[in-house]
């Protein structure tokens, strides 16, 4: 009995590593996929620019939360296998916020720079995503294996920037919507309840 359940344990974990991160990669790319495709059939709505940007948009901070959801899950389950993909959704959020800026540069403002300065400036929920999108660069770039060796405790303290990016992401979308609340309301308490486990973690480790 034993012995078999060690080899279905085994085959379960061979599995997953074998084909655990190129179908969390197929998964992470989906939404994209089905985005892209909707603009070019002319499926986004009436203002398919505005549609785009907003979802990509969206989809950047259902990553992002993610991301954050990764060390809660794996203490709440106690096994280590989730940290494997968390560096992956973290290259995620990074991309859906590339194309999302992207739209924003290029299908709306047609690369007129002088008026996107003059957004980041006047506008508060421009300024507070540009400074999100700001803070990710450097997380991305050290996001390897090879910068985790090299900044050594420094890199968890960098990384920790991530929270910030968070607020200020919760932020952008609180500040652009005028009317309905509800769906950034929805992710400001999704953040609030990780930063509280996170503190939570803190204050007993110390
Ligand atoms: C971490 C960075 C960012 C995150 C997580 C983020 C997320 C979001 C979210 C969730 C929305 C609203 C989606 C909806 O209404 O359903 C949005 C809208 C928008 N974001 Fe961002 N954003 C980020 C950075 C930026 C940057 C850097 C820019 C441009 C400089 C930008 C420009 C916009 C614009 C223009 C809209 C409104 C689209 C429209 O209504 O036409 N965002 N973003």
């Amino acid at each position: 009995m034993l012995l078999y359940y060690s080899i279905i344990n085994m085959d379960v974990a061979g599995l997953q590593k074998k084909i655990g991160k190129p179908l969390v990669f197929a998964l992470c790319l989906l939404p994209f996929i089905v985005l892209l495709v909707q603009l070019l059939t002319n499926k986004l709505g009436a203002n398919p620019i505005e549609a785009f940007t907003r979802q990509s948009g969206e989809w950047g901070l259902r990553f992002l939360l993610l991301t954050l959801t990764v060390t809660p899950f794996r203490h709440l389950i106690g096994q280590s296998w989730p940290l494997r993909y968390r560096r992956m959704l973290g290259l995620f959020v990074f991309f859906y916020i590339c194309i999302h800026l992207s739209s924003y540069i290029v299908l709306d403002q047609f690369f007129d720079w002088s008026e996107i300065g003059a957004d980041i400036i006047k506008r508060p929920f421009i300024t507070i995503g540009m400074t999100a999108f700001v803070l990710l660069i450097p997380l991305a770039l050290t996001s390897n294996k090879n910068m985790m060796k090299r900044l050594g405790r420094n890199w968890q303290r960098l990384h920790r920037l991530v929270y910030v990016i968070a607020i200020c992401a919760v932020l952008h979308f609180f500040w652009l919507v005028k009317a309905d609340l509800y769906t950034p309301t929805v992710y400001a308490s999704m953040l609030g309840l990780l930063l509280a486990y996170r503190l939570f973690k803190t204050y007993r480790s110390t």
